[in-house]
């Protein structure tokens, strides 16, 4: 099958890779010229792990460009991967979205199915089926697609391949697209879930509210966990167990981040105050979350009371391991809240880096050894494997003083004992 991917980016770059994986011919079209010149090098501009690799096994089945009308006529089926980033007031900002739907409106001259895999709140697809009837598009040329996607950034191709789950919104004349939408990906073994537009729509918004509603939890109980001596991995791992509940995406730390959790609970406290519905629990879990990093920097300041001109070590600038993403990464919300507290701070990781405006308030160093030389303070604000089996004999025999902190409980606390150093995790005493 040929299929356009409009958007480049972590999704679209990712979606690519798999269906080409899968045999389909991909014609995958950005706005960035510079991005899709790159790509066209054979260089993939971001870090995802195999990404790379797909995508060269796959050279032959993929190609990038930037002209999407003619990549429109080419292809009968059209994945939309363009970001929806969140607006100020928490709305979100669907003008790519809509900029995509004017260029296939004015193109359209054969019949499409039209899959929206960006993250949209309910009523995007309507608004969007409304949008090309009132551009003169015939109904009987297309039919829109939800298709949300649930990629974990770091396993997005592992996430592509093996779902748990594969969602598809759909109208309710349509008879077509699940058709098509079970034949692309036909490789999948995962169970379909049918539902209406909003209904997926919906389902993206709550999937994603509920796990940050884990993580705020979580974090909510380490705070009570640290005044009662009791470890939250212990509790988290007793609480997990019990199968109603589940052991994943219960591991306290300095809050999420990301370009999905932050904007997609906000989307939806937005969507819902629309409608006059409150939704205190959705508020609490921003609430804890957005105080996580300042409740963990007292910890920091009750054993460094004054870290003015101190150095401190941040590990990490990811939001999360195995990425090069920093949007809203809680690493870099602790390196501008320590340099706004007069540290001397420098910062490691392996793939990610400071952005250019951010480059004056931290030193950003090319090996994770030289980072916490003479450091007064080592702080872990993300969970990179190297970071998580850091080597504390060489850390004690070179940092300056002796503060560990782990702001994501990723080290082994017993092994950094061991050597002497301090040790401060989250809710672990
Ligand atoms: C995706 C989803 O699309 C978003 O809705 C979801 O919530 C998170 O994941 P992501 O892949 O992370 O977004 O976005 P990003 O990496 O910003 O890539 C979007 C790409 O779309 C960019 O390369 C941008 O240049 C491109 N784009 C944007 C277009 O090609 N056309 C446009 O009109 C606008
Ligand atoms: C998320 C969803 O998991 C995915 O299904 C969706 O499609 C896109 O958004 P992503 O943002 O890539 O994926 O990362 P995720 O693994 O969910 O982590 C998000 C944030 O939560 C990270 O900052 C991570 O460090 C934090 N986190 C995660 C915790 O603090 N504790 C946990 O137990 C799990």
């Amino acid at each position: 099958m040929n299929i356009c991917i409009i958007g480049a980016g972590y999704v679209g770059l990712t979606t690519s890779a798999a269906l080409a994986e899968f045999g389909h011919l991909i014609h995958c079209v950005d706005i960035n010229s510079e991005k899709i010149q790159k790509l066209q090098n054979g260089n993939v501009p971001i870090y995802e792990p195999q990404l790379k690799e797909l995508i060269c096994k796959n050279s032959d089945k993929i190609t990038f460009s930037t002209n999407l009308p003619d990549s429109i006529q080419k292809c009968t089926v059209i994945f939309v991967t363009v970001g929806t980033p969140g607006l100020t007031d928490g709305s979100t900002d669907l003008s790519f979205l809509q900029s995509v739907f004017t260029t296939i409106a004015q193109h359209l001259q054969s019949y499409k199915t039209i899959i929206i895999k960006s993250t949209v709140p309910p009523g995007t697809n309507q608004k969007m089926h409304q949008y090309l009837l009132a551009k003169g598009v015939s109904p009987f040329m297309y039919n829109i697609v939800s298709n949300p996607e649930f990629l974990r950034e770091g396993s997005a191709i592992n996430d592509m391949f093996h779902p748990d789950r594969t969602v598809i919104g759909i109208a309710e004349d349509d008879k077509r697209s699940e058709v098509i939408i079970r034949d692309i990906y036909q490789s999948l073994s995962s169970p379909f879930i049918v539902t209406s537009w909003n209904g997926a729509e919906m389902i993206k918004y709550a999937s994603n509210a509920f796990l940050a509603t884990k993580i705020s939890f979580i974090n909510e109980i380490a705070r009570v966990c640290d005044f009662y001596g009791a470890d939250v991995l212990d509790v988290a791992k007793g609480l997990g167990a019990d199968p109603r509940i589940g052991p994943l995406f219960l591991q306290a730390g300095i809050g999420y981040g990301g370009s999905c959790f932050p904007k997609d609970l906000q989307a939806l406290q937005h969507i819902a105050a629309a409608k006059l519905v409150k939704t205190p629990i959705l508020d609490a879990v921003h609430e804890v979350n957005s105080t996580q990093l300042e409740w963990y920097i007292k910890k920091l300041q009750e054993e460094l009371p004054s870290i003015q001109d101190k150095k401190v070590t941040v590990l990490g600038i990811a939001f999360k391991p195995n990425t090069d993403d920093i949007r809203h990464s809680p690493a870099i919300a602790l390196i501008q809240k320590l340099h706004s507290l007069g540290a001397d701070v420098h910062t490691y990781d392996p793939k990610a880096s400071l952005p250019a405006d951010l480059r004056h308030i931290a030193i950003q160093h090319k090996s994770l050894k030289s980072s916490y030389i003479d450091s007064e303070a080592v702080i872990i604000a993300t969970d990179w494997p190297e970071i998580c089996q850091l080597d504390w004999k060489h850390v004690q025999a070179h940092i300056k003083g002796n503060l560990i902190l782990d702001g994501r409980n990723c080290i082994n606390r017993e092994e950094v004992l061991r050597f002497g150093l301090n040790y401060k995790g989250v809710g672990r005493g």
